[in-house]
């Protein structure tokens, strides 16, 4: 550091061996002298400044290396090499020597400071674009995970075309080898219809009837008939529900009274609940919801099929409704044989089915959660393994982005 001693009139009193090595200038002849007398580059306005505040109102002045790269030139190195000290950081102050106002200069070599300062700043600048390089590989992520839900989704639709499959093929199976069998059996009763017109006795056709084991195919014949109906009767199931699953978002949402869809859906699977249960209905107060009304009468439906197939013998099914909070529910609650908590995960999962083959597809929860889940809802179930199971849909009563409900 560098320091200038100065009488109150700025002539040089002293200075230290720092100035002499870096200026290369002789103290001795310099003592006395007006201080831009030996330093001309000084007699600058911040000096003036700097001397009108220490000298005038008795304060400390400083100037910082940026503001001012160097108040006066140093241009040697510590060993006297040419090593221009341009950044310093500079101190006037007035200080009292003998009754007499001095003033002291300081200068600070920051050279090193500002090399740091720049390399710092250097740091900051690669850390910047350090973070743009994140930022864009963040983007990059967020794009790859878009891509990959979308093949998730696409995942999902080839699991569930493979359960399709899987679940067709069964009853196509057997309904073709049902075909085949049943082809044959109509050539051998042609055969049979064909001789009357030849035969010579009734004996001889009758012993062609026995022969071709005529009793055997009558009996089967039915029982074939009767499968391969049910076999296509599935298919066509698998084919409505897939149907619907398809058709989700093509109807228009518009404001509907639940109510009379739930009583015309109840009309229409009458028929499967009337043997199983008593169906008690408890409507509570249910303003207009925003909804696809055929696919929320869907859902009961499935609701209460399930329900009816969870009772063994005769039971109760009650069917109840209410709003709360901006929300609509219906609810179907059975006192059937309930679910199994360790599968209770498992009831949405397209095609898991707990029925008999040829009584369930396991498509009506996993429908039913589709439907909700487009409608912005949810499902709740609880259920007691024995005692019974209740199952609650949830719908906002307005579709986002359609004004406030007006309930
Ligand atoms: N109310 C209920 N009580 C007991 N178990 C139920 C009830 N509802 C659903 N389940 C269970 O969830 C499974 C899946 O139901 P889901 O409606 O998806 O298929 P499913 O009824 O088996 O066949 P599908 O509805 O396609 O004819 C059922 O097989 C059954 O084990
Ligand atoms: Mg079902």
């Amino acid at each position: 550091m560098g320091v200038i001693l100065l009488d109150r009139d700025l002539h040089i009193l002293h200075w230290n061996t720092f100035i002499t090595q870096r200026s290369g200038k002789d103290l001795a002849s310099a003592i006395g002298q007006p201080l831009v007398t030996v330093f001309p580059e000084a007699d600058t306005p911040r000096l003036a400044a700097m001397v009108d505040k220490a000298r005038d109102q008795g304060l400390h002045a400083y100037t910082h290396w940026r503001e001012d790269p160097y108040l006066i030139q140093l241009p040697y190195g510590p060993q006297g090499q040419v090593n221009p000290l341009r950044l310093q950081s500079t101190l006037l102050f007035p200080f009292e020597s003998d009754g007499q106002r001095c003033f002291g200069l300081l200068l600070y070599d920051t050279t090193e400071f500002a090399r740091s300062n720049d390399q710092l700043a250097a740091a900051l600048n690669a850390l910047g674009s350090k973070q743009q390089e994140q930022e864009q590989l963040i983007r990059k992520l967020e794009k790859a995970n878009a891509q990959l839900l979308q093949s998730e989704k696409l995942a999902a639709i080839g699991q569930l075309a493979a359960g399709v499959a899987h679940e067709i093929n069964n009853p196509i199976g057997y309904v073709f080898s049902n075909l085949k069998t049943l082809s044959g059996y109509v050539n051998d009763l042609l055969r049979l219809v064909d001789a009357v017109d030849g035969v010579g006795s009734l004996e001889e056709l009758q012993q062609l009837k026995r022969s071709l084991e005529y009793d055997y195919i009558r009996n089967d014949v039915e029982a074939l008939i009767h499968e391969s109906g049910d076999g296509i009767e599935r298919v066509k199931k698998i084919i409505s529900a897939l149907k619907d699953f398809s058709h989700i978002e093509e109807e228009e949402f518009h404001l509907a009274d639940l109510h009379p869809g739930l009583d015309s859906t109840l009309n229409l699977v009458n028929n499967e609940l009337k043997y199983k249960a008593e169906v008690i209905r408890e409507y509570g107060d249910l303003p207009q919801v925003e909804c696809i009304p055929s696919q929320i009468n869907q859902v009961a439906m499935n609701l209460l099929i399930n329900a009816a197939h969870a009772i063994e013998t005769f039971g109760r099914i009650t069917l109840r409704s209410g709003h709360q909070d901006g929300w609509a529910w219906i609810e179907v609650e059975d006192n059937g044989k309930g679910i199994d908590p360790s599968i209770l995960h498992r009831i949405y999962e397209p095609f898991f089915t707990t029925k008999p083959v040829g009584r369930g597809t396991g498509l009506g929860l996993a429908l039913s959660y589709n439907i909700v889940q487009k409608h912005g809802g949810r499902i709740e179930v609880s259920s007691r393994p024995g005692q019974g199971t209740r199952f609650r849909v949830w719908l906002p009563l307005r579709q986002p982005g359609c004004g406030e409900p007006t309930a």
